[in-house]
């Protein structure tokens, strides 16, 4: 199966070709590409919907036509591209960002006569970890854990994290499409913490990548940060107490460099720590052999390495575990440039949940959930 991919839910505007099939370990990308409003937003300090939306609009036929080009397919009404379906977000996300992706598809679909396939955005995220890593795209990336060429399945039951901008939550993922919501973050989201924190340092936005970077210089044992709900008897999350914790910690302070580094180190420490231990947690409750990380705040080095050595230990520490160890736990990151939005992973969850619908019944939903 042959699809084109639209992701427009935020300030991304992206498309992409991806073929495969449900029973494939992964999907391949044939073209992808994603076009960023994110300098508008630096100069802001954040998201305004009404000027994401108005890039949306700026950018959505440029990407479409270069990524069908990019795959060699036609982009005309009387010789259709040789395409199974068109597949496209409808939440969650910003209103008007989605429209413009989806009435895109919609108008797509009528003049080439090809079904739509509505992808939840969280779901797109999920399936970030069930695209293939081709050579061309390895190299826009640093490290990864599954390699190329041998691509394994991933083994289910699996634990997927999903921690992005607007989102943190725990999914058990029993097999493809049987997706149970675990728990989510109360208040704001990790990457919505990252953000606020760095705009409390005068970080340029988005805060997650500037952060992890001033925190390579700082020391993570600097300050002691809540971790809040870390030892709580469910799979929730809540990041808003530590933003304040930060605000009284910089605020009516002059601090230097080193002192802006410290706090980074450590306030991204405390959101890593809550992060892995209700990650293992559920991990642990469901008996699981993978556990996936994706969206944005996936994008984080220390976040990936601290889950590996974590899931380590934890193997290590398991009555299963030791050196004849009967229990291993994969662990599974997007590469990179698959964790923040992009529409390759809205394609791969329209391969794995195929649901081939008419463009008469498309419609957006800003408020879309796991169900
Ligand atoms: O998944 P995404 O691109 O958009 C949403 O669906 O929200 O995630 C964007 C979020 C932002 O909050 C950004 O600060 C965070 O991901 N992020 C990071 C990193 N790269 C992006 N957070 C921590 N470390 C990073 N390297
Ligand atoms: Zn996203």
């Amino acid at each position: 199966m042959k699809i084109l991919a639209i992701e427009s839910s935020c300030d991304e505007t992206s498309a992409a070709i991806v073929e495969g099939a449900k029973t494939d370990p992964a999907v391949k990308i044939i073209a992808n590409n994603t076009a960023s409003s994110l300098p508008t937003h630096s100069k802001t300090g954040g998201i305004i919907p009404e000027a994401a939306a108005r890039e949306q609009v700026k950018f959505i036929i440029p990407v479409i036509k270069k990524t069908l080009e990019d795959a060699n397919l036609s982009f005309s009404s009387q010789n259709p591209p040789d395409l199974d379906a068109i597949a496209v977000t409808i939440g969650p996300g910003l209103i008007g960002s989605l429209l413009v992706g989806v009435e895109t598809a919609k108008t797509l679909s009528f003049i080439w006569n090809k079904p739509i396939i509505p992808v939840n955005h969280l779901i797109g995220h999920i399936y970030a970890n069930f695209v293939e890593q081709t050579t061309d795209y390895r190299l826009q990336t640093t490290v990864d854990s599954r390699p190329s060429t041998v691509l394994a399945s991933i083994e289910f039951p699996a634990i997927v994290l999903v921690v992005s901008g607007g989102h943190t939550d725990l999914i058990l993922l029993k097999n493809n499409g049987k997706i149970t919501w675990l728990g989510g973050t109360r208040d704001d989201a990790a990457g919505e913490c990252f953000d606020k924190i760095g705009r409390l340092l005068k970080l340029p936005y988005p805060g997650g990548p500037n952060i992890e970077k001033m925190a390579l210089k700082g020391n993570q044992k600097a300050v002691n940060f809540p971790r809040p709900m870390i030892g709580s008897d469910n799979f929730d999350f809540s990041f808003s107490g530590l933003k304040t914790a930060v605000l009284r910690e910089v605020k009516d302070k002059k601090l230097n460099k080193k002192e802006n580094a410290d706090i980074c180190a450590s306030a991204q420490k405390a959101i890593i720590d809550v992060l892995i231990r209700k990650t293992l947690k559920a991990a642990k409750r469901y008996n699981v052999k993978s556990i996936l990380l994706s969206g944005g705040v996936a994008a984080n080095q220390k976040l990936r390495d601290e889950f590996k050595s974590s899931i380590r230990r934890f193997e290590e520490a398991s009555p299963l575990g030791g050196v004849n160890s009967q229990l291993s736990i994969n662990f599974c990151a997007p590469q990179k440039f698959l964790c923040t939005d992009n529409a390759a992973m809205i394609g791969a969850a329209a391969i794995y949940n195929c649901e081939k619908k008419s463009w008469k019944d498309i419609q957006v939903n800003p408020e879309l959930y796991f169900d």
